[in-house]
């Protein structure tokens, strides 16, 4: 784990996945477009390990769950059943003046009130220190202002609460300036497309928003040919559209993303408590088996109130990012809701006929959903560190190392042979590389001098590196031929290990 996880970490670990190419702005050639990324060479490896570890831990691992890779675009009516069509909206606020589009809850108001009396409004955007910028704004106010009397602490609100009355008052977070913020509207977060030729209403058809409706759709189809039985799962991994009205914090907040998510179907009398406490378990256990600190997690329970009428409990997991504490995983107890919608919109009902209770029933769902960003992003943090480590001339410099844990580690091992102008140290260092290949990603690199070879592997988070020098060749005695230097990223421990022992030896270590 870093020591520091402040605001300006986010900015190294932005600048870092550029450097070493983990992810990129998307089209940055023309500018970019907000809300979209690109995964470079590491970033794809990172990602593919992630979205590995999960199928292999929630699909493969277990007899209950079952997987599924239902299409992007579906017929137009699973958003109308699900809600999506009608509900899946947030809160928008436009500012006429400079022509920037925020999401209403994201904007965080307060009254200067000075000896009882509203003097004015000021405004913050969301972040770590709502209630402390809003009352240094007022003080601000009220001094430019020369207001004479006692100023009262802030009472933060969101712009959600504002009344018509105050609305024309709360300045404009872009300009600073009252007078030009719209009321909220709600906006539609699905991306529309049109299917086939024509391009009227009767083609409009949508991106999936997540991948949790497939599941409920295919759920008869599953039922009928995947011989499972109540309490079991299904399972899916692929990418979903969200038109963010304020995409943001780097790939936390985006437009396209891939989520992961799984749907566990229960009997209608089972204990929904104890599956959703199961699951939120599974979740967080699983979060820490690929390298992120139990410590950085936390739960937040969505208050009853806040609930949608269906849902009977959503547990959020939190991950500390630098810029807060913020949502990671979302597990939801969501009653029957989905199925007896789709049910009633098809037609076919999707109903399990229970042969033990001899029922026939609508099953309940647990859903854990999460997002493959946002699991990368928070493994990014906890892995991204800046320790002293000694240079070519044994000078302490800062080392920026990624620890990432390594089953997660997009390059597990890298082979180096000391000089690439001897063609004895690069045959035996190719051959070292094919040995392993077959079994990880290794990394051949012959450019430079070892040290910086080394720093770099340590900012791609490579745990282990293998030199092949002129004892691996047995130029300094028998004992050490067929020998290699095996370096440890975290600890920067060198050992000597046979090379007909580095097969087993690594394997033990990174799967
Ligand atoms: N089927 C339920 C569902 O989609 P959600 O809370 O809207 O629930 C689940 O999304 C997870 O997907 C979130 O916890 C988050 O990890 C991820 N996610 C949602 N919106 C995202 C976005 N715009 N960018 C990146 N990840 C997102």
């Amino acid at each position: 784990m870093a020591e520091s996880k402040t605001a300006d970490v986010m900015d190294k670990i932005v600048s870092l996945c550029k450097r070493r190419g983990f992810i990129f702005q998307s089209s940055e050639i023309y500018g970019g477009i907000n809300g979209f990324w690109d995964y470079g060479p590491l970033g794809v490896e990172l990602r593919k390990n992630i979205r590995d570890c999960w199928w292999n831990d929630m699909v493969r691992r277990r007899d209950d769950v079952v997987g599924l890779e239902s299409s992007i675009i579906m017929h137009p009516k699973v958003w109308e059943a699900s809600g999506h069509v009608g509900g899946f909206t947030d809160p928008m606020v436009d500012c006429k003046v400079s022509k920037q589009r925020f999401r209403a809850d994201q904007i965080f108001f307060a009254a200067v009130v000075v000896d009882g009396k509203t003097a004015g409004y000021v405004t913050v955007l969301e972040s770590e220190r709502i209630a402390e910028e809003l009352q240094e704004k007022a003080e601000t106010f009220k001094r430019k202002k020369a207001i004479q009397g006692k100023l009262e602490p802030v009472r933060p609100l969101d712009f959600t609460e504002a009344t018509p009355e105050e609305i024309p008052q709360i300045p404009s977070p872009a300009t600073g300036e009252p007078g030009s913020l719209t009321p909220p509207r709600a906006f539609n977060m699905m991306f529309e497309t049109y299917v086939g030729a024509l391009r009227d209403e009767s083609a409009i058809a949508y991106l999936r928003p997540e991948t949790a409706q497939g599941m409920f759709v295919d759920f008869k189809a599953v039922l009928d040919t995947g011989r499972v039985k109540v309490p079991f799962g299904i399972a899916q991994i692929g990418k979903s559209f969200r038109n963010e009205i304020t995409p943001r914090n780097f790939i936390f907040r985006s437009r396209e993303f891939e989520q992961m998510e799984m749907e566990y179907f229960i009997s209608d009398d089972d204990d929904w408590a104890r599956w959703h406490r199961y699951w939120i378990d599974w979740c967080r256990d699983w979060l820490v088996s690929v390298g992120i600190p139990a410590s950085a997690l936390s739960e937040y329970n969505h208050p009853k109130e806040k609930l949608a009428f269906y849902s009977k409990g959503t547990t959020d997991l939190m991950f500390s990012y630098p810029f807060g504490v913020q949502e990671l995983w979302g597990i939801a107890a969501r009653g029957d809701y989905d199925l007896t919608q789709h049910g009633k919109a098809s037609g076919q009902p999707m109903e399990y006929f229970d042969d033990v209770k001899k029922k026939r029933y609508v099953p309940h769902v647990i859903e854990p959903a999460v997002g493959v960003d946002r699991i990368l992003l928070a493994i990014l943090c906890s892995a991204y560190c800046e320790d002293q480590a000694p240079d070519e001339k044994g000078k302490m410099e800062t080392r920026i190392v990624m620890k990432f844990h390594p089953r997660i580690a997009p390059v597990k091992v890298a082979v180096f042979p000391l000089l690439k102008n001897k063609p004895e140290l690069v045959k035996k260092a190719q051959e070292v590389r094919d040995l392993l290949r077959p079994y990880m990603t290794v990394f051949y690199d012959e450019a430079g001098a070892i040290g910086r070879r080394y720093r770099r592997q340590d900012e791609a988070g490579t745990p282990f590196c293998l030199t092949i020098d002129f004892d691996t060749l047995g130029e300094k005695g028998p004992e050490l031929a067929d020998t290699v230097t095996l370096r440890e990223r975290d600890t920067m421990k060198q050992e000597r290990v046979k090379i007909s022992e580095l097969l087993p030896k690594l394997l033990e270590k990174v799967r």
